[in-house]
């Protein structure tokens, strides 16, 4: 018999199960309304456009979209990347600065590859997403969290700056820092202009790499957008991650990183060696559908829907959350996500069983800070619940935050 647990690799040993993807198992019950998962409204699907251009391209280039494709990705896939960064951010790229990829979380799980050696440090904002804290953790990754300011302006530059200060002084090598700077998941926040301007100065003077992930970017419903921070870099420091998933459909599995082109040949050489190239077909039918100018179709529709639901959310806590100064939360202007913050002695880990009794789910806080404290904050997913149970959810959920007020 063998012993599979003794021949697993170092980098295996790290992985870990996904806190959320266990949770998400219990709040899969008709009965509970789930704020938990962190998934599109499926009414956003464009279901109808891809069966027809399924059709199309199976008749026009079949025998293209259903063999093995090129690493560096489909031909027309990635003329209309090309274009559609130029028309939404500004950007002059060449095929040289993209790689498609099987979606953002491949792109995290090769740059971690690419990138860190074991005990590296790695910054990220306190909380971050929870997919880029597993792909670097089985790398080895050793993180050093930087808090977000309570103004709602993104991470705390002073401490990004005491901390890199420190990791020099200690000779430490640090790599790169990590960050979600629109619409964040988990918290909604968006890290303000003269923030980005000041991370990219210090991306200079520290010589770091900036990780910029970016998938609820298009989703902005109100105010307007900061600068992407690869527009704004003009160093060369900086690596931007897109995804279709948010915008078009998850089930695609379809994204793309954006990076100088000595840096994106690296990923290039990595991805061979983990899929040999993304899906052919997928790149073939998200190329039709972006020609026929159905993705800005698509997030214009999608925008409408979470700019009415995050309303309801908004609304629905006004009206029944406890009136309390260390009960609140984020309202963003895009995105799928907010972030609720409530009194220091709040264990929101512990409260979530009882949610689920009650009949209500959400994400602690805690799965998403590298530390795996901030137990009194709950990550609140709008885009996916319907409209009738958001405001029944909250109520629910606001009944047991009155429960457990002390003060
Ligand atoms: C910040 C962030 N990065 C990456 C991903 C991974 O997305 P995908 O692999 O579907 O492109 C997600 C998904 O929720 C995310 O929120």
């Amino acid at each position: 018999m063998i012993d599979w647990v003794k021949n697993y690799s170092i980098n295996a040993r790290r992985l870990k199960k996904s806190a959320i993807r266990e949770i998400l198992k219990l709040t899969n019950r008709p009965e509970i309304i789930s704020f938990a998962g962190g998934l599109p409204a499926p009414e956003t699907f464009p279901i109808d456009e891809v069966i027809d251009i399924v059709d199309t391209v199976m008749k026009r280039e079949g025998h293209k979209a259903l063999q093995y494709g090129p690493t560096d990705g489909y031909p027309a896939f990635v003329d209309q990347l090309l274009k559609w960064e130029k028309r939404m951010n500004g950007l002059d790229l060449t095929p040289a600065n993209i790689l498609p990829t099987t979606s953002s979380q491949q792109a995290l799980d090769l740059i971690g590859k690419i990138l860190i050696d074991p005990s590296d440090p790695v910054l990220v904002e306190r909380p971050t997403y929870l997919g880029g804290l597993s792909a670097f953790n089985q790398y080895g990754a050793r993180f050093v969290g930087v808090p977000m300011d309570e103004d709602g302006t993104g991470l705390n530059v002073t401490d990004l700056e005491g901390k890199l200060q420190e990791l020099r002084e200690d000779g430490e090598h640090y790599k790169f820092v990590y960050v979600v700077p629109d619409f964040q998941n988990p918290s909604g926040i968006t890290i303000s202009q003269e923030k980005r301007k000041r991370i990219l100065e210090l991306s200079d003077e520290y010589s770091f790499i900036l990780l910029e992930d970016s998938p609820y970017r298009e989703l902005r419903f109100e105010g307007t957008a900061p600068d992407m921070m690869y527009k704004m870099d003009t160093s060369g420091n900086v690596v931007t991650l897109h995804t279709m998933s948010k915008t078009f459909a998850p089930g695609f599995r379809i994204g793309w990183v954006v990076g100088p082109e000595e840096f994106i040949d690296k990923l290039n050489t990595a991805k061979q060696a983990s899929d040999l190239c993304t899906p052919s077909f997928t790149q073939s039918i998200m190329a039709e559908f972006m020609a026929r100018g159905l993705l800005e179709k698509n997030i214009e529709r999608a925008k409408l829907l979470y700019k009415k639901k995050k309303h309801l959310m908004v609304d629905a806590m006004e009206q029944f959350m406890p009136q309390h100064e260390h009960i609140n939360w984020t309202n963003p202007e895009g995105g799928l996500f907010l972030w609720i913050t409530l009194p220091e002695y709040f264990d929101t880990d512990k409260m979530f069983f009882e949610a689920v009794d009650k009949k209500v789910a959400y994400i602690k806080g805690s799965a998403f800070d590298c530390y795996h404290k901030m137990k009194n904050t709950m990550r609140m997913n709008f885009s996916y619940p319907s409209e009738g149970q958001i405001e029944d959810g909250i109520k629910r959920l606001a009944t047991l935050i009155k429960s457990k007020l002390k003060d």
